[in-house]
């Protein structure tokens, strides 16, 4: 198989993480209804168990692993094989939020953009390191999961926005030093996802809420259901896309960042509402 040729879900061995969560259980059952064998990571036995349950017990193996531990990442690369043969598909997707409340960079409590890239970035680098050597071997693909926080600006959210750019990075780094070889890695941009990680922006913290109202414009601010993501993951794979974004509205954005980024930031600084809200964040 080249780098050239689409994915066969039903003969792939996929690793996903984050598997019992929103996005990641919503792509493991996508991916899975298509032909895949699956193989469910997340903090929890009895949440991936839950999953897999859900799905049936062929073609599934669920695995309870911390992705911010290398050699758990590792043994889960290896039990896969075990169960499955080799993988050809890696889904680096298992995140975390900032916390449940917003924070500027000034009264973020101490530790938590450790905790953060922890799990978002690191964690992210572990499931690629421990997926690429089945990876090339099967001339697969490797996704990340990043955000469209890795352009948008990442005020009272910067230790996650700066997890994504990061992920963006490592992401795009991937895939041009995969061009000599027959894997492919791509980069997922979601939107708003209806998942425990956006309730922050929805309500879990009105502060919070009233500035991505003020801050982002209502269309692009509507959530939607994982499913929508799970599918267009499952298409990007087939096709080895480089980008996913999901929903395709947030498209512009991205391509035009470059003149758009120095526009917004402008207004942002420019909004004196949005300050007297920065203030009283850093006031609780
Ligand atoms: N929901 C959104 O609006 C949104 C937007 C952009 C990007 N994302 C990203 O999508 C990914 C999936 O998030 P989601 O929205 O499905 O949220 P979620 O909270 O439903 O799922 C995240 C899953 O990751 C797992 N996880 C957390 N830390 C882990 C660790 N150390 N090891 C293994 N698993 C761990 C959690 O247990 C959870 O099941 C995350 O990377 C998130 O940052 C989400």
């Amino acid at each position: 198989m080249s780098r050239a040729d689409r994915i066969d879900l039903s003969t792939s061995v996929a690793l996903v993480t984050g598997a019992a969560g929103g996005i990641g259980a919503a792509v493991s059952e996508e991916l899975h209804r298509r032909g895949a064998a699956v193989v469910l990571v997340d903090l929890q036995q009895d949440r991936v168990d839950a999953v897999a349950q859900r799905l049936g017990p062929r073609r599934t193996l669920a695995i309870g692993a911390d992705v911010t531990d290398l050699d758990a990442m590792k043994a889960a690369v290896a039990a896969a094989g075990n169960t499955f043969g080799k993988l050809n598909i890696a889904f680096a997707n298992a995140g975390i939020a900032s916390g449940a409340q917003a924070f500027t960079i000034s009264s973020a409590p101490d530790g938590i953009f450790e905790k953060v890239l922890a799990v978002n970035l690191q964690g992210v680098w572990n499931t690629v390191r421990a997926a690429l050597p089945d990876v090339l071997d099967t001339a697969g693909h490797v996704l990340l999961t990043s955000s469209t926080y890795a352009y948008v600006n990442g005020m009272v959210n910067a230790p996650y926005a700066a997890s994504k750019a990061g992920v963006e990075a490592i992401g795009r780094a991937l895939r041009a030093e995969l061009a000599g070889y027959s894997a492919t890695a791509g980069v997922l941009y979601p939107g708003w996802i209806a998942t425990p990680i956006a309730d922050i922006a929805f309500g879990g913290d009105p502060l919070a809420t009233e500035l991505v109202h003020r801050a982002t414009p209502a269309p692009l601010r509507k959530p939607i259901q994982p499913v929508r993501v799970a599918h267009a993951v499952a298409n990007g794979i087939v096709g080895r896309a480089p980008r996913i974004h999901v929903p395709k509205r947030w498209i512009p954005l991205s391509v035009l960042r470059g003149v758009v980024n120095p526009i917004a930031d402008r207004a942002l600084e420019g909004d004196p509402e949005l300050q007297q809200r920065v203030r009283q964040i850093d006031r609780r």
